[in-house]
C-alpha cells in the first residue's frame, strides 16, 4: 500500500528508482510518479496506472542525481494523475511523496492553511504546503518540517526535496514503514528493503516520529525536536534473488511451489542442536503462565489464527480467542485475568493490527508477534518475536505465508504444550512431501479450474471443523483474484438459509480432511447436488470416495489445514489465469495494509 524509492548519489537516478518501484509493485497501487531534482530544477512526472506506463511518460533525456519515487494506492481523492505524487507547495519549492493519512487534514486547513489553493484532493498536499508555509515564515528548512510533523495527526512516511539544496532528501516517519539504505558515494530511501536491496544491504531503521536528512554521504537521524539520534545500521538478509520470478509466469505460482521448502527451513529454524524442535523459552514460559492467548490478525493471517487457535486449545490445551483486529481495537472484549497476546502478520506492518498492539501495550500485556519479516513494526514493538522464515511473499494473495504461519503456530503449541502427543517434527515433515506431490499435479487444478470456474459469476465452498477455516482461507484466494464471488461456509450451516443460492451449475468444493465430520460434509454434498450444483470434493486419501476428484496424501490430522489449502490456492491461481486476471496485482488490493 503505497510505495516510497529514494535516491541521493552520483549516478543518474530514474532506472534506479523506477526499478526500485517495481520491486514495490507487489504492494498494490494504481498510481505512480518520480520527481528528479537537478541544477534546472524539478522535473516531475506522474500518471494514474503501473509503473509499465509511467515509463513511457518519463522523459529518459532529463538526467540528475537526487529523486524521489512513489507508488499510490488511493485513500483521499480518486486515482488520477492530479492526485497522484509526489505534491508541491504552491511556490513548487518543496515537493514531497507521502505513505499514510493526515487524519488532522480538515483542521490543518482551516488552522494554516485558509487561503492556499489547493491542487489535489489528497491529504498529502497539506504537508507539503505547510512546510512552505512555515519556510515562507522564516523558519529553517529542517525545523519547519520538523515543526510541521509536530502538527501532524495520523501516519506518514515522507521524502521531501527542496528545490533550494539538491544535495539533500528530507525523511520522517510514523506508523508507517520507511528504511534508509547506506552505500558508498550514495544513499537512498525505501518503503522496503526490497526496494533498495539491488544497491545496498545496510539499513538503517527510522523509528516513529524520527526525521532524517540524507546527502550522499551521510545519514543524520533525529527526533522532533531535532536531537541527534546515533544508531547502527543493519545487514539486511534478504537475498536479491528471491524477490525474482525466476522462470515463473507469476510470483504466486512460484511462492505456492515453495511451500514444502518452507515448511522445511521452518523445521530446520525451530531445531535444537540435538534435533528437537525447539523456541525461545521466555516465550513458552509466558504462554504457559498467562490464563488465555488472544490472536489478533487480518485477512489470510486471521484464518491462519484459526488454526492456530484449534492446536493451542487441541495440542496444547491452552484457551484461545481469535479477533480480527479492525474490530478487536474498537470494541475489545472482556478480557481474562491474565491474557498473552499473539499478532499474526506476514508483512509485520498491518495498521489494523499495530493498533491493536499498541492498546495492549498500554494495558501492559505481553505480546508476540509471528511475523515474515524480521525489523517490520509488529516485530519491532512486541515484547517476544517468532518469524516465519517463508523468503519474500511478493504475490497480493498470500499462500506461503500462511501455511508457514500454521507451521509456524503448530510447533508453538506443541512446545507450549506440557506434554505433546504427537512427534511434530515428523509429522511437519510429512506433510511437506504431501505438499509437495499435490504442487506435482497442477494440471488437475488448472482442468479443474477451466471446467468449472472460468466463467461462474459465484462458488461456494463447504466444510465443517477446521476444513470450514480452510473454506474461510479457500473463498478469500479465489475472490480476491478471479473477482469470483465466493463464499467459505461451515457446511451444516447451508441448509439455514445460503442453499437458497445453489441453482444449477452453481460450483461447490467441499473440503473433507477430518474422520469426525466425513459423513455429515458428504450429506451436504448430495444436498447442494440434488439442487444442481456442480460439486468439486477434495479428502484426504483415507477418508476419500471413488469420485471424489482431488485426493490429498495422508497427514496428521491436526495439519490437514496445511495440505488442504493447497489445491485451493492452485485451483484460485488456475481459475484467475483462466479469467485473464492480473494475478499478481489483483484490483484495489495492497499488500502491505498499512491504513487502518
Ligand atoms: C490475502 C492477504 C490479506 C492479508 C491481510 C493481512 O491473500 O494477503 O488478507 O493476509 O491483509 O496482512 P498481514 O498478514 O501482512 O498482516
Amino acid at each position: 500500500m503505497c510505495g516510497i524509492v529514494g535516491y541521493i548519489g552520483n549516478q543518474d537516478v530514474k532506472e534506479t528508482i523506477l526499478s526500485g518501484l517495481e520491486k514495490l509493485e507487489y504492494r498494490g497501487y494504481d498510481s505512480a510518479g518520480i520527481a528528479i531534482l537537478n541544477g534546472n530544477g524539478i522535473n516531475i512526472y506522474k500518471d494514474k496506472g503501473r509503473i509499465a506506463h509511467l515509463r513511457n511518460v518519463v522523459d529518459f533525456g532529463v538526467k540528475g542525481t537526487v529523486g524521489i519515487g512513489h507508488t499510490r494506492w488511493a485513500t483521499h481523492g480518486k486515482p488520477n494523475k492530479v492526485n497522484s505524487h509526489p505534491h508541491q507547495s504552491s511556490t513548487k519549492r518543496f515537493t514531497l511523496v507521502h505513505n499514510g493519512i493526515i487524519e488532522n487534514e480538515d483542521a490543518l486547513r482551516l488552522e494554516y492553511l485558509k487561503d492556499t489553493k489547493f491542487e489535489s484532493d489528497t491529504d498529502t498536499e497539506v504537508v507539503v504546503q505547510m512546510i512552505q508555509k512555515f519556510v515562507d515564515e522564516g523558519q529553517e528548512v529542517p525545523l519547519a518540517i520538523r515543526y510541521t510533523l509536530t502538527l501532524i495527526e495520523g501516519s506518514y512516511a515522507l521524502a521531501i526535496l527542496d528545490q533550494e539544496n539538491p544535495e539533500v532528501i528530507y525523511v520522517a516517519k510514523n506508523k508507517s514503514p520507511l528504511l534508509i539504505g547506506k552505500g558508498e558515494g550514495f544513499n537512498m530511501v525505501g518503503s522496503d528493503a526490497m526496494a533498495m536491496i539491488h544497491h545496498t544491504n545496510q539499513f538503517y531503521e527510522l523509528h516513529d516520529k524520527e526525521f532524517a536528512v540524507i546527502t550522499k554521504e551521510n545519514i543524520t537521524i533525529y527526533n522532533l525536536f531535532g536531537m541527534t539520534i546515533n544508531r547502527d545500521y543493519y545487514i539486511g538478509e534478504l537475498d536479491a534473488t528471491d524477490i525474482e520470478k525466476g522462470t515463473y509466469p507469476h510470483y504466486m505460482l512460484k511462492e505456492i511451489d515453495e511451500q514444502p521448502f518452507v515448511l522445511r527451513r521452518i523445521i530446520a529454524n525451530y531445531q535444537n542442536e540435538m534435533g528437537q524442535l525447539s523456541m525461545d523459552e521466555n516465550i513458552l514460559s509466558a504462554i504457559r503462565q498467562s490464563d488465555r492467548v488472544y490472536i489478533v490478525a487480518c485477512g489470510t493471517s486471521y484464518h491462519a489464527g484459526l488454526v492456530g487457535k484449534h492446536l493451542l486449545e487441541k495440542v496444547a490445551s491452552k484457551p484461545t480467542e481469535i479477533h480480527v483486529s479492525s474490530e478487536f481495537v474498537y470494541n475489545t472484549p472482556l478480557l481474562s485475568e491474565r491474557p498473552f497476546f499473539v499478532f499474526i502478520s506476514q508483512s509485520g506492518e498491518t495498521a489494523d493490527s499495530r493498533a491493536v498492539l499498541v492498546k495492549v501495550k498500554e494495558m501492559g500485556y505481553p505480546t508476540l508477534s509471528i511475523t515474515n519479516v524480521k525489523g517490520s513494526t509488529l516485530y519491532r514493538e512486541t515484547q517476544y518475536q517468532l518469524l516465519l522464515h517463508a523468503g519474500p511473499e511478493i504475490a497480493v494473495a498470500s499462500t506461503k505465508a500462511y501455511t508457514a504461519q500454521i507451521a509456524v503456530l503448530a510447533i508453538l503449541a506443541c512446545k507450549v504444550a506440557v506434554t505433546c502427543d504427537i512427534d511434530m517434527l515428523k509429522e511437519l515433515s510429512i506433510a511437506a512431501n504431501v505438499m509437495e506431490a499435490l504442487c506435482d499435479n497442477k494440471e488437475l487444478y488448472d482442468q479443474l479450474a477451466r471446467t468449472y470456474l472460468a466463467t461462474t459469476r459465484n462458488c461456494f465452498y463447504i466444510g465443517r471443523h477446521v476444513d470450514y477455516y480452510t473454506c474461510l482461507e479457500a473463498a478469500l484466494k479465489l475472490k480476491e483474484i478471479s473477482y469470483i464471488q465466493t463464499e467459505g461456509f461451515a457446511a451444516g450451516e447451508l441448509k439455514h438459509g445460503t442453499i437458497a443460492l445453489i441453482e444449477d451449475n452453481t460450483p461447490v468444493i467441499a473440503i473433507i480432511t477430518q474422520e469426525g465430520i466425513n459423513l455429515n460434509t458428504r450429506s451436504n454434498i448430495k444436498e447442494v447436488k440434488a439442487r444442481g450444483a456442480a460439486v468439486i470434493t477434495m479428502s484426504l486419501k483415507r477418508l476419500s470416495s471413488k469420485t471424489d476428484q482431488i485426493i490429498i496424501g495422508d497427514v496428521h490430522e491436526y495439519l490437514a489445514p496445511l495440505v488442504s489449502v493447497i489445491p485451493a490456492q492452485l485451483l484460485s491461481y488456475y481459475a484467475a489465469l483462466h479469467r485473464d486476471c492480473d494475478i499478481d496485482k489483483p484490483r484495489n488490493l495492497a499488500k502491505s495494509v498499512t491504513v487502518e
